[in-house]
């Protein structure tokens, strides 16, 4: 008999149980491990996506392939971390993250390889910034150079705001290190879609188009959070803007991180703006997107196995286009009452025994203890539905949210719909 292969999962989000769960569906994966994983995912290690040495020990053990969830390990270079055990594993190299976790530089690269962005000036003097804020007019986005969990970026519509901004980063270190840089960058109107790709340095492999759900509240309104949903297709963008992102956005940027000596290799997220018809890139992601990736996964027919191990050995040209359940899908995500702010976990959660076919829920803030399973975070679940269209998705998935019970579950009530979006 043919032994198949263990596969490491580091992180303990919704994306990782999506990614945990699509990877477990492969005939070729005999166990899928997650580091450290949450209620939802089957066998989890206790090792922190930090501690990169003790990953690596791990997965020499158990002799795994490894896939990273969250950017921080790859910022922390864990590509490096397991090329010295000798280890496979899909992800950026450090250097090659440095598009994620340095907006600075991520914008000088693109600004010298011709990839359409914002006009921008860079900054590490805050009077100096503060002078040149309203130097594109109003709006303008203010960006903390490096990872601040997704809060590093404010839309600021005033002097007043962007000088608060500016106090916060630069002088008041709100986000440490990450903000004593920043960049000041041209407000953009327009749609958001993300583009995600999975790389192998040379050839890249898109996935279908998905659009994420920042803000808390219904119609996109009160503070942005990690994301309160998300679906997949983004709809609003046509076949020719798709082609048109993937040559001008996708291939110019492996092909010129692999002319600088950066090869990327691992999930290449464009957050894009569709402003007058032309896609603009806000920021990219070395990673998979949390919850895009839950929709992604549920409409994913292929063996996601095969792609990750096919990039990481640099043979995807070899590989078969990928097959797409036709139908849209749409994650709602359940969150902590209070979140982005305070809240509290260790709610008991009740989940029905039973959900419809083309229906995932999707753990993300969630432990088990003795069998039962407690909130334990800020986004708690992400229930995940396929549907004949994406209104049809989201009142599967909210069929399901109803059936989702625990004292203090919050969620937006209008993923999926047109009423959604302020700017739509
Ligand atoms: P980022 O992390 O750079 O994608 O920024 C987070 C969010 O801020 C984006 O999803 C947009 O909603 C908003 N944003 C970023 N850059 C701009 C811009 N140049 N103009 C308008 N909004 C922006
Ligand atoms: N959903 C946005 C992100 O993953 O960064």
């Amino acid at each position: 008999m043919v032994m198949g292969q263990n596969v490491l999962v580091v992180g303990s989000g919704g994306r990782e149980h999506a990614l945990s769960w699509k990877l477990a569906c492969s005939p070729l994966v005999d166990a899928v491990y997650t580091a450290p994983g949450n209620g939802g995912t089957a066998c989890n290690v206790p090792i922190a996506v930090d501690q990169l040495e003790d990953l690596a020990k791990y997965a020499k053990k158990h002799n795994c392939f490894t896939v990273v969830g969250p950017e921080a390990p790859l910022a922390a270079g864990i590509s490096e971390t397991f090329a010295r055990y000798d280890l496979p594993l899909f992800g950026p190299t450090q250097a090659a993250a440095r598009l994620e976790y340095s907006k600075v530089w991520a914008k000088d690269f693109m600004s010298r390889n011709g990839i359409q962005t914002a006009r921008y000036r860079t900054f590490t003097d805050p009077d100096a910034a503060l002078q040149s804020a309203d130097m594109f007019g109003y709006p303008v986005a203010i960006k903390a150079d490096g990872l601040a969990a997704g809060k590093g970026v404010v839309v600021c519509d005033t002097y007043k705001q962007a000088g608060q901004a500016i106090q916060d980063m630069m002088v008041d270190a709100r986000f440490g290190a990450a903000g004593q840089q920043i960049v000041i960058e041209e407000g953009l109107q327009g749609a958001e879609m993300s583009y995600i790709a999975i790389c192998d340095g040379d050839t890249l492999v898109p996935m279908v188009t998905s659009q994420d759900y920042k803000r808390i509240y219904d119609k996109d309104r009160g503070p942005n959070t990690g994301g309160m949903g998300a679906c997949s297709p983004a709809e609003f963008v046509d076949d020719a803007l798709v082609e048109r992102i993937h040559r001008d956005v996708m291939e110019r940027t492996v092909l010129s991180m692999k002319r600088e000596g950066n090869p990327f290799v691992g999930f290449l997220y464009a957050g894009i703006m569709i402003q007058d018809g032309e896609p603009y890139v806000l920021e990219y992601n070395v990673r998979m997107g949390d919850p895009e990736c839950q929709p992604i996964m549920l409409r994913m027919k292929s063996d996601l196995y095969k792609y990750l191990r096919a990039a990481s050995s640099g043979t995807l040209d070899t590989m078969p286009p990928v097959r797409w359940h036709p139908d849209p899908s749409v994650c709602v995500v359940l969150a902590s009452r209070g979140y982005p702010g305070h809240y509290t976990t260790g709610q008991t959660i009740t989940l029905p025994d039973n959900i419809r076919a083309g229906a995932q829920i999707f753990h993300a803030g969630t432990k088990r203890q003795d069998g039962i399973v407690l909130s334990d975070g800020g986004r708690v679940l992400g229930v995940t539905a396929l549907g004949d269209t994406i209104p049809d998705a989201a009142q599967n998935a909210y069929d399901i949210v109803n059936s989702v019970q625990w004292d203090k579950k919050y969620c937006r009530t209008d993923i999926g719909s047109d009423r959604a979006r302020t700017d739509t």
